[in-house]
């Protein structure tokens, strides 16, 4: 009875002093992330939904310390979100209805072992959308920063608030949109810049203004479906390609290639940017740009398991032409 009950003790003490751990990884987290709750209901609730991601974290890379796991997972700026609010944020529209697009040609052209388009300076620094759902903007801007540096030899962010705002016709702004589906605007009116249409996270009206439009598009490549010895070829020698992913599982992506069996080719709901490829420990993978600012994963990137259509993405690839 007395060990029973000092074993009791010592029980709720670890679990104490395990409460007062996450408590305090929950303080940096709300520091870091800037969060401030409306009252303490909302904070006891944000901190438990951040104790469970954090227990499942945990697990996961005691899963990476044994080997049997390749990338690795930590706290983002999701981690006091539940995995049906993640959810509610992956926005993109799918199902390209266009007529008008130009087929990739594979060229069968040697390509080298790996990839790195940032330095070449052709990619802009890591973007965060913030709490809209406009990642399809940021694909768009940032596979045609890279046609355009192609074509001038020069670097200029492009503006995401522009598509969120006027390209209207086939999306909903922070509700969400297309990316191929979105090229036509880009051909029509062309973008201005990040400096002279900024960022702001909300639907606001149209205030496009076509003497500053750094560039507009001449056509559009659309890549063979599931092919990603095409896109190989088409990332090596043309630039950063638009693609679409299920991002369910990687809220709390930290660093390795990422591969999970669960992520689906059947829903496709990000957008984000290839702008490379490599191998790392054996391991093949794309290195995606993404639009969470640079404190997910691998300072804002992350590498995808390649060679066998994880999460879906050489489902819905294209790229602009300047
Ligand atoms: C559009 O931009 C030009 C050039 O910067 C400027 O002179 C003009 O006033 C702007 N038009 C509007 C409606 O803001």
């Amino acid at each position: 009875m007395k060990a029973f009950f000092l074993a009791s003790l010592l029980v709720v003490a670890a679990s104490a002093s395990l409460l007062q751990e996450h408590a305090v990884k929950f303080q940096a987290f709300k520091m870091a992330h800037g969060r401030t709750y409306l009252n303490q209901v909302e904070e006891a609730k944000r901190f438990s939904i951040f104790r469970d991601n954090l227990r499942s974290i945990e697990e996961h890379n005691a899963l990476y310390e044994q080997g049997l796991v390749s990338y690795k997972q930590k706290i983002t700026k999701f981690a006091d979100k539940t995995k049906e609010e993640f959810k509610a944020f992956l926005t993109l529209h799918k199902k390209p209805t266009l007529s008008k697009t130009t087929k990739y040609v594979k060229t069968g052209v040697a390509v080298p072992d790996s990839v790195d388009w940032r330095q070449q300076g052709q990619v802009t620094p890591i973007k965060d959308q913030g709490n809209c759902g406009s990642c399809w903007a940021f694909s768009i801007t940032g596979t045609t920063e890279g046609a355009y540096y192609r074509k001038n030899g020069k670097l200029v962010s492009l503006s995401e608030q522009q598509l969120v705002d006027c390209a209207t016709d086939v999306n909903d702004g922070c509700q969400g949109g297309f990316m191929t589906e979105t090229l036509p605007y880009v051909e029509q009116y062309g973008l201005q810049s990040e400096e002279t249409y900024p960022y702001v996270a909300q639907d606001n009206a149209c205030s496009y203004n076509a003497s500053k439009v750094v560039t507009k598009i001449s056509s559009y490549v659309v890549l063979p479906v599931e092919d990603e010895n095409a896109l190989l070829e088409a990332v090596a020698t043309v630039g950063p390609v638009s693609v679409a992913i299920d991002a369910y599982y990687i809220d709390s992506y930290g660093s390795g290639v990422f591969e999970d069996a669960d992520c689906s080719p059947d829903f496709l709901n990000h957008g984000v940017v290839i702008v490379g490829y490599g191998t790392e420990n054996g391991k093949d993978y794309w290195l995606v740009k993404n639009s969470w600012g640079t404190g997910w994963g691998e300072e804002g990137y992350m590498k995808m398991a390649r060679g066998i259509n994880m999460c879906g993405i050489s489902e819905e690839t294209v790229y602009p032409v300047v």
